[in-house]
């Protein structure tokens, strides 16, 4: 177009590109920032296995065996991640989840092991649910009709609460999104005398096709579907209701999951959380690994970057403390400072 053409083009006044024009002004002014000791690994122990195990729809995870186990969670300490969150699968199943509160259950054996391990070096936290352990699948007790009965699993909560806290469990990861679950397990430790073991409840957890790998990671039996117990993606002001019941019922922190998708769940209790004086954490589930590891495989996307925007958007949404599957990695790259 010939210049005398052309329409005129206000010249901006307001510059934002100012500070971005280097890697130094656009890391002075990053609002976001993230450290190995925010991040919890979770991980897996398998009864009776032999060598750790690793999973086709999590590359780079594994299910261990207690030895591999304890070698992972050094490594993790030693590379500063904040905490190790410990998930067991039985050798035996059965309808009411009996190996979960077992002293011998793999879960505890586990414990134990780390404990003796690491002492106060790390924050060990135990999944307190018994899906890992009931031969349907499901996170509770059934009734004669095939529901899950609430108030008859928190029963076994209590006693599972009992027997990860004498294992040496900090926090008691309350995954099953029963109704007063937090105050069962509270009332349980406290009756035991127990005031230090404190409760990390899972807030707002929702039925989520993002759980898939997880149940290849611990052999799951479930038929069926969760969505009698955990929330509805569809819903947003429950996650409010469940995040204040558990901070009312005693939770020392609330996690909601799963994390990605979630955002908008995520500043409304980091909200609520910041209100009552409580740390938020989020979980990024095994599936939102998954999906990253599998678009990089396929050179779709860069892996390296995407794991740093996720972690770096969860953080964003308000959330303090996130649970990922690369807490190792991350917290490797942190301290070589390769995070670009
Ligand atoms: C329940 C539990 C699940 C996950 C963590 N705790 C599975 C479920 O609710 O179906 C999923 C974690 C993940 O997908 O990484 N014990």
């Amino acid at each position: 177009m010939p210049a005398a053409e052309r329409p005129s083009v206000p010249t901006p006044i307001d510059r934002p590109r100012r500070l971005r024009r280097t890697p130094a002004l656009r890391r002075l002014v990053a609002q976001t920032r993230w450290q190995p000791s925010d991040l919890v690994l979770p991980m897996f122990v398998k009864q009776e296995l032999t060598e750790p195990a690793p999973l086709a729809s999590m590359p780079g995870v594994q299910q261990h065996t207690i030895d591999s186990l304890r070698r992972a969670a050094e490594q993790a300490v030693t590379a500063g991640v904040g905490g190790l969150m410990l998930f067991g699968i039985p050798a035996e199943r059965d309808a009411v989840g009996s190996q979960a509160d077992h002293p011998d259950g793999i879960l505890n054996v586990a414990l134990r092991a780390l404990k003796s391990d690491l002492g106060d070096a790390t924050v060990l936290m135990a999944d307190l649910c018994l899906d890992e352990f009931t031969d349907h699948g499901h996170c509770g007790v059934l009734t004669a009709d095939g529901a899950v009965d609430n108030d008859a699993t928190l029963v076994r909560y209590a006693d599972m609460a009992l027997a990860q806290a004498a294992s040496g469990a900090d926090l008691l990861g309350t995954s099953g999104m029963m109704d007063g679950q937090v105050a069962a397990v509270r009332a349980a430790l406290d009756e035991a005398g127990d005031l230090d073991t404190g409760v990390f409840g899972y807030a707002a957890k929702y039925a989520s096709a993002f759980y898939g790998p997880f149940r290849e990671a611990v052999d799951s039996a479930l038929q069926g579907d969760r969505r009698t117990y955990q929330q509805d993606p569809a819903n947003r002001a429950e996650a409010t209701r469940e995040a204040l019941l558990d901070i009312a019922e005693g939770a020392d922190l609330v996690m909601v999951k799963p994390a990605l998708g979630y955002l908008d769940i995520l500043s409304d209790v980091a909200e609520i959380g910041a209100r009552a004086g409580i740390p938020v954490a989020a979980y990024q589930v095994s599936g939102e690994y998954a999906m990253v590891e599998a678009a990089a495989a396929n050179g779709w996307i860069d892996r390296d970057r995407a794991i740093v925007e996720t972690v770096t958007a969860i953080r964003r949404a308000g959330t303090q403390i996130v649970l990922t599957y690369w807490a190792v990695e991350l917290a490797e790259r942190f301290a070589t400072g390769a995070l670009d």
